[in-house]
């Protein structure tokens, strides 16, 4: 539907429990002016009465103009905060100050209703949809689509494209897209970390000024911040309002929250753009990521609002997740046959379904200084081939899968002999090593063609179902020989995203794992292009819990490659359970990285169970909705995944630490129907969790309503640190005694 851009000032749009109201003012771009809960059907007086009450006064030495903060921050609509476009040109007019009109409104959506004129103007109703902006400045000779999305699921998503209509080079700096905040939200939740240890979250109040985190590594990062929330001061997973915002890229990036001294305040984000990176000629256009943002009640809510789009995706990987073994701890460089196939044999014989060879079966590659680019099987310790592995493995009934690192270079490979020229550096001399290796630069059409054709041989020669595609380190003075080291870390990205996609077109069913040293590339552009990740290469459950607990903030459950690991941590040196490092393992897409060959009989039996066990209840584990809970003093968390139909769910208590309190008090159970009644009971899966002491109702089981479990809940157990007690609830039948009767119970 197209809308006349001079009579059409206001669009609300309703969806997922959302409500987002843009506006166009006459000559500035457009502006989001509510973004809330579902404000229900508002007439076109009402909306415009919205518009009208949210108008800032004009006060003494300020704009003689009301100041509009748009979807792309302009300081000629008197904004005088961080600005989301920055660009000049340095032959012909400078252009660095865009006034920016709206040409044209476009309403995508299956349900609008124009809501006819008021006196000064025209307003629109719809559902969820799409409205697409044009804009232009004849003066500056840029042009400039607008897209933003309402979802179905309540997000909104919205990117920026520029083109250059002038003769001269249009240098571009930044094309980021913003969102106002209220100033009741005045807390914000993002996330830091390293290696080992993504995902740290970090809390800190809004003040005068700019919050800005920026991701300069040339992938998404192990300190990205995430989704970075900002609301009502100590808000949790159950409540207080938030607004999140994500810069869906996974190379360079910046988000920020920034409050002004005239009371507005914003959160937004875009591409890092380096210097001269996007230099555009006349006619070129370049686009921005999508940013993704979520208004919720609770953290929990903002989770389940993405992990459901994430559902809806085409590349979601849907069906059960195969249970995997990868033999990177067990082995890591020494790739011996023998010990491989007694690996794959000790895996089938405990329900695995994947075996993932690792790194060190590439030309050359005995450890981490040589071989990346050189994509062929070392004839030295493969002198067949993977051929003796892959059919064992095969043979046992279970997909083969394979560690890649397409992105990277070692200067001691045939290929970096060959083509030094396809190893990216912005001047004389290669940038610093990290992890004894360079980049590959994949924005050469050859040098892209050439990783394409070696890995699609191997997928064809091996039957492969599954790339771990790592990507192990920075990129840094990412430039290119051939244009005098302009950076292209952006380009990169983008060559690196079509190259799975081709892969994966060419190759029906072909999954990809997003590895880099871990959990370093991890956003939601990343998973419109692979099916799982690896989240961290610390497995150290106590750790892991901390980091999954975060990671699923952002991506659902499926999405996260979870092992169980060898019993002294190989990044941590803690010692665990086993049925610690099992029940940890459960809430994701289950596999192992221990090796199996130290285990004696009782352990595997074990292994066993928890693995039918994961088999048994994947599919409630992998679909459901996610509730988190920090418990008496935060010593104990709980954590949660409830039906989608409430009938059932799986809960795990954990003991982080001692408390000063023993026992600990009461946990609820949140995430139920109020109304129904269900049985909960502890489930001692493998024996159950060490120094446990359950309370009367853990002997049996109890049965409880949804709203009583909720707001009352059950006794906590007592544990040893470091245990996991899992939960199950199920509705019960109908009472089979009259009402009174203990024996339910
Ligand atoms: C990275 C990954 C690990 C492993 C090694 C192999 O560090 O995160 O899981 O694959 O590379 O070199």
């Amino acid at each position: 539907m197209k809308l006349d851009p001079n009579r059409t000032d206001l669009i609300h749009l309703r969806g997922g429990g959302t409500s987002l109201v843009v506006q166009t003012p006459a000559g500035g771009p457009p502006e989001v002016i509510a973004w809330t809960a579902d404000l229900g059907h508002l007439s076109p007086r009402a909306l415009r009465g919205l518009s009208t009450a949210v108008e800032a006064p004009l006060v003494g030495n300020s704009p003689d103009e009301r100041v509009h903060p748009g979807l792309i921050l302009l300081s000629s609509t008197g904004w005088m905060g961080r600005p989301g476009l920055v660009g000049h040109r340095t032959a012909g007019p400078s252009s660095w100050a865009p006034r920016l009109h709206t040409d044209s409104v476009e309403l995508t959506t299956d349900d609008a209703e124009p809501d006819g004129p008021t006196t000064t103007g025209r307003t629109v109703t719809a559902g969820p949809g799409a409205i697409h902006y044009q804009l232009s400045d004849p003066a500056s000779g840029i042009h400039v689509g607008v897209d933003l999305q309402l979802l179905p699921e309540g997000l909104i998503r919205a990117r920026a494209s520029l083109t250059n209509t002038a003769e001269d080079v249009y240098d571009l700096e930044e094309l980021s897209l913003a969102l106002p905040l209220p100033v009741r939200a005045a807390e914000i939740l993002d996330f830091s970390g390293h290696w080992g240890r993504e995902r740290e979250p970090q809390r800190l109040p809004v003040r005068l000024g700019v919050h800005l985190h920026e991701g300069r590594h040339g992938r998404t990062g192990f300190d990205a911040p995430m989704m970075m929330y900002c609301g009502e001061p100590g808000f949790g997973f159950e409540d207080g309002e938030v607004f999140g915002f994500h810069v869906a890229h996974s190379g360079n990036h910046r988000t920020w929250v920034e409050r002004c001294n005239n009371g507005l305040q914003v959160i937004g984000g875009g591409e890092l753009l380096l210097p001269g990176e996007v230099r555009l000629a006349a006619g070129q256009t370049y686009t921005s990521p999508w940013i993704h943002a979520q208004r919720a009640d609770g953290l929990d809510a903002a989770a389940r609002r993405l992990h459901r789009w994430e559902r809806s995706l085409p590349s979601h990987p849907g069906g059960p997740r195969p249970v995997t073994l990868n033999v990177w701890e067990a082995v890591h460089f020494d790739h011996d046959l023998p010990g491989l196939l007694e690996l794959a044999d000790l895996a089938a014989s405990v329900g695995v379904e994947r075996y993932v060879l690792d790194d060190g079966w590439f030309l050359g590659r005995r450890d981490d200084r040589a071989g990346l680019g050189d994509w062929e099987e070392d004839p030295q310790v493969w002198p067949e081939g993977l051929h003796p592995l892959v059919d064992r493995v095969q043979g046992l009934g279970m997909q083969f899968g394979l560690w890649v690192e397409p992105e990277m270079i070692n200067v001691d490979s045939e290929l970096a002999r060959a083509h030094p020229e396809w190893i990216l550096r912005a001047g004389p001399d290669l940038p610093v090593e990290w992890r004894h290796q360079q980049v590959l630069n994949l924005t050469i059409p050859a040098a892209w063609e050439h990783v394409r054709s070696r890995l699609d041989a191997l997928i064809t020669r091996y039957g492969i179902a599954y790339f771990k595609w790592d990507h192990n380190r920075d990129l840094v003075d990412a430039g290119d020989p051939a244009l005098d080291g302009r950076p292209v870390v952006g380009e990169q990205t983008r060559a690196c995203y079509a190259l799975m996609d081709r892969l994966r077109t060419d190759h029906p069913g072909f999954e990809i794992e997003s590895c880099s040293s871990g959990g370093g590339r991890i956003d939601l552009e990343m998973i419109r292009h692979t099916q799982r990740f690896w989240l961290s290469d610390c497995i150290d459950p106590h750790e892991r819990q901390a980091i999954m607990r975060w990671t699923e903030q952002l991506v659902a459950p499926e999405y996260m490659g979870t092992h169980i690991a060898s019993q002294r941590s190989q990044t941590t040196g803690r010692m665990s359970d086993l049925s610690f490092r099992a029940a940890s393992a459960l809430w994701g897409h289950m596999g192992f990285e221990l090796d199996l060959r130290v285990l004696d009989d009782a352990e595997l039996a074990q292994l066993r169970e928890w693995v039918q066990f994961y088999k048994d209840h994947r599919e409630l584990l992998l679909t459901g909705d996610l509730v988190r809970r920090d418990v008496a003093d935060g010593s104990m968390w709980l954590h949660g995944i409830v039906a989608a139909d409430r009938s059932r769910a799986l809960y795990e208590l954990t003991t982080r630490r001692r408390s000063p309190m023993s026992p600990r008090g009461l946990v609820t159970i949140p995430g139920l129907d109020a109304d129904r009644e269900y049985r909960i009971a502890p489930l001692l899966v493998g024996g159950g969790p060490a120094g446990l002491e359950l309370p009367p109702w853990g002997e049996t089981g109890v049965v409880m309503t949804g709203g009583s479990l909720a707001r009352i809940g059950v006794h906590t157990p007592a544990m040893f640190p470091d245990q996991v007690l899992l939960l199950e609830v199920t509705e019960a039948g109908a009472p089979t005694t009259s009402p009174g009767d203990d024996a339910e119970h």
